[in-house]
C-alpha cells in the first residue's frame, strides 16, 4: 500500500451541502488506507481544529457556512480543499498541487471549469449515500422475540436494482392516460439505453450524455420510428445517430454495445451488480472506488458496513449461496413445505410455483411463487410469519402487501431466494403467465396485445383506450387464445 497520505493530518467535513456522512468515510478509510491520518469532523475522537494540516470540504461550502461549522473566525488561516483533491490523488498515486483545489471564498463559483468533473464527483459520491437500511431483519434476533411483531419493510429503492424479470412497463397497473403518453420507441430506446449505460461506466460522460439525450427525445415522439429516415427533419438527431437508429432497426442490437461488454471493466462491474441488493449504480460506484471483484466487495463491506444497506449486506453475506442455482427436486420441496403453510391459513388460495421452474428447467435461479386469494391485503403477514416460525424463512428483503422477496433455506442446503406474488383470485391466470415468463415470450405476448389495442398487465388484458377489462379468464390458454396467440407448451415458453 503507497504512503502517498503520510504526514497528513486531515480534517473531513461532511454533513453539509449535500456532503454525505458516506462520502466523508469513504474519504477518510482511503487516505487512512494510504498512510495517513484522518478525522471526520463530528466524531468523538476530534482533535484540536488547528492541528490538521488540511481540511476537506464540499466544493460550494462558503465561508460563512464553514466559519459556523467549524466555529473559528479566521478561516482563511486554513488549508481547505475540495474533496476531489483526495481523489485525484489517490487516482494518481501522488499527491495533486493543493493549489488546484483548494476552495476559492468570497468569488462567485466558476461555472466553466467547476463543472463537468467536479460535478460528476459529487454525483458520485452521492451514489455512495447509504439508502436508509430498508430492512431490518436480523433474523436470530427476531426469533427470539414474538414471532411476526418485529419486521420492517420496504421496497427497493432503485428502480435499476428490479430483477430483470420483472419489466416495470409490464407491472404496471392498467392507467389508461399512462399507457397513451407511454414510449412509443422503446425498441430503439432499450438498446440505446444499454449503450448509454456501458458509457456512463466507462466515464465517457459526453457521450453518454449525449445518448441520454438522444433517448428522451426518442422518447417524446409521438410516432414509432420504423425507419431511420424519418428522424432526418427533426432537430438533435444528427447522421451518426440516425446511423445508430438505423443499426437497431436491422439488427436488433447495436455491435459497439457488444464490444463494449467485453471490456474488463464492463466485466467488473457486471461481477459486482450481481450481488442482491445491487444495482449498477452501486457497482458502478465501488468500480471508482478501486473494488474489482466479489471478494473486494466483502473485504470492503468488512470495514465500511455504513455504506450498504441492509438488504446489501445480506446480498454480500449469502453471496455465494444465493448465485448458485437451485435444482428442481429442492424447488418442489420448498414449494409443498409452503403451499401447506398456505393452505392452513387459507385453504381455498391458489398456489403456483412459476418462473423458470414452471418452464422445465432442471436448474432453477430462484423460487417464483404465485398465490391467488380473496383476501389479498392480509394473507401475505400470516404466511410469512408461519414460515418464519417454521425456520424456513430466514431473510427478507422487500414486502409490499403484494410482493416478498427473502431468502429460504432447507437444512443442509444453501440459501435460496424466495420470490412472492399475491393477487385477487380471479387475476391469478394473469400473474402465473406473466411470472412464468420468460420475459421474452411475455415481450412477445405484450406487443401482440398492443397492436390489437389491448394492454397485459399482471393483472388483466385491457382495453388499451378505455382501460376496461375485456375478458375474464380462468386459465392462462383463455388470454392467449383471447389474443390470437399460438398456444404454446410450457417448455417452449423458455425463449
Ligand atoms: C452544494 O452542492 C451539493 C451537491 O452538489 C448540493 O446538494 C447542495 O444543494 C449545494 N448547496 C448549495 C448551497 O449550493
Ligand atoms: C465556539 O467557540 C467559542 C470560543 O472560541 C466558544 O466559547 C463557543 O462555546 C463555541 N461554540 C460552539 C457551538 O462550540
Ligand atoms: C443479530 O443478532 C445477533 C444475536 O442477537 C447479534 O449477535 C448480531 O449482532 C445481530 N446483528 C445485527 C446486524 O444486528
Ligand atoms: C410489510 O411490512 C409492514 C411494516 O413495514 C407490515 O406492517 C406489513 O404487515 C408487512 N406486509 C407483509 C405482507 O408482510
Ligand atoms: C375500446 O373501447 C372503445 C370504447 O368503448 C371501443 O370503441 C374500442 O373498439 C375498444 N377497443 C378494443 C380494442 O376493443
Ligand atoms: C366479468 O365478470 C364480471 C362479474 O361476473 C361481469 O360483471 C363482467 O361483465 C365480466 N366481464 C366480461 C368481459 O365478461
Amino acid at each position: 500500500m503507497s504512503g502517498i497520505f503520510s504526514g497528513f493530518n486531515i480534517l473531513i467535513l461532511s454533513k453539509i451541502l449535500g456532503f454525505t456522512g458516506t462520502s466523508a468515510s469513504i474519504i477518510k478509510n482511503k487516505i487512512e488506507e494510504h498512510g495517513g491520518s484522518a478525522d471526520i469532523f463530528g466524531s468523538r475522537n476530534i482533535k484540536d481544529i488547528k492541528s490538521y494540516t488540511i481540511v476537506i470540504a464540499p466544493e460550494n461550502a462558503t465561508e460563512e457556512i464553514l466559519s459556523q461549522k467549524l466555529n473559528i473566525t479566521n478561516i482563511k488561516d486554513m488549508t481547505i480543499v475540495k474533496p476531489e483533491w483526495a481523489h485525484s490523488s489517490i487516482v494518481a498515486k501522488k499527491i495533486q498541487p493543493i493549489e488546484n483545489f483548494k476552495l476559492k471564498f468570497n468569488e462567485k463559483m466558476p461555472s466553466r471549469e467547476s463543472s463537468p468533473s467536479i460535478k460528476r464527483k459529487a454525483e458520485e459520491l452521492e451514489v455512495g449515500k447509504p439508502r436508509k437500511p430498508s430492512i431490518i431483519d436480523n433474523f436470530s434476533q427476531s426469533s427470539r422475540k414474538s414471532v411476526g411483531s418485529d419486521w420492517v419493510f420496504s421496497s427497493p429503492e432503485e428502480p435499476s436494482d428490479l430483477p430483470i424479470n420483472m419489466n416495470p412497463e409490464f407491472f404496471q397497473p392498467p392507467d389508461p392516460s399512462r399507457i397513451k403518453s407511454s414510449n412509443l420507441n422503446s425498441h430503439i430506446t432499450d438498446e440505446l439505453e444499454k449503450l448509454q449505460k456501458l458509457y456512463e461506466i466507462l466515464d465517457d460522460r459526453g457521450r453518454s450524455v449525449t445518448y441520454a439525450n438522444t433517448i428522451r427525445s426518442l422518447k417524446l415522439l409521438n410516432f414509432k420510428v420504423t425507419d431511420a429516415e424519418q428522424l432526418k427533419k427533426i432537430k438533435g438527431f444528427g447522421i451518426k445517430t440516425r446511423n445508430k437508429v438505423a443499426e437497431i432497426l436491422q439488427k436488433g442490437y447495436l455491435d459497439k454495445t457488444v464490444s463494449l461488454s467485453k471490456e474488463p471493466q464492463i466485466q467488473a462491474i457486471n461481477e459486482i451488480s450481481q450481488i442482491y441488493g445491487f444495482g449498477s449504480k452501486t457497482a458502478i460506484d465501488l468500480y471508482k472506488h478501486g473494488l474489482r471483484t466479489i471478494q473486494d466487495v466483502k473485504k470492503f463491506a468488512e470495514i465500511n458496513r455504513d455504506y450498504f444497506s441492509e438488504i446489501q449486506l445480506t446480498g454480500i453475506e449469502l453471496y455465494d449461496d444465493l448465485i448458485q442455482k437451485i435444482p428442481r427436486e429442492e424447488v418442489e420441496r420448498i414449494g409443498s413445505i409452503i403451499k401447506a403453510q398456505l393452505k392452513l391459513i387459507e385453504p381455498k388460495s391458489e398456489f403456483e410455483l412459476c418462473g423458470s421452474y414452471r418452464r422445465g428447467r432442471e436448474l432453477c435461479g430462484d423460487i417464483d411463487i404465485v398465490i391467488g386469494t380473496k383476501h389479498k391485503d392480509r394473507l401475505l403477514p400470516f404466511l410469512i410469519t408461519s414460515l418464519k416460525a417454521i425456520g424456513l424463512l430466514t431473510h427478507s428483503f422487500t414486502n409490499t402487501s403484494e410482493k416478498f422477496t427473502g431468502v429460504v433455506k432447507l437444512e443442509g442446503k444453501p440459501h435460496r431466494q424466495l420470490d412472492f406474488f399475491v393477487c385477487n383470485i380471479e387475476e391469478t391466470p394473469y400473474a402465473i403467465l406473466y411470472f412464468t415468463g420468460s420475459s421474452n415470450y411475455n415481450r412477445l405476448l405484450r406487443l401482440e396485445a398492443e397492436k390489437k389495442g389491448y394492454h397485459l398487465s399482471n393483472t388483466g388484458l385491457y382495453n388499451r383506450s378505455t382501460g376496461q377489462k375485456l375478458i375474464n379468464a380462468t386459465t392462462e390458454d383463455d388470454i392467449i387464445r383471447f389474443l390470437g396467440f399460438p398456444i404454446l407448451s410450457l417448455q417452449e415458453r423458455d425463449v
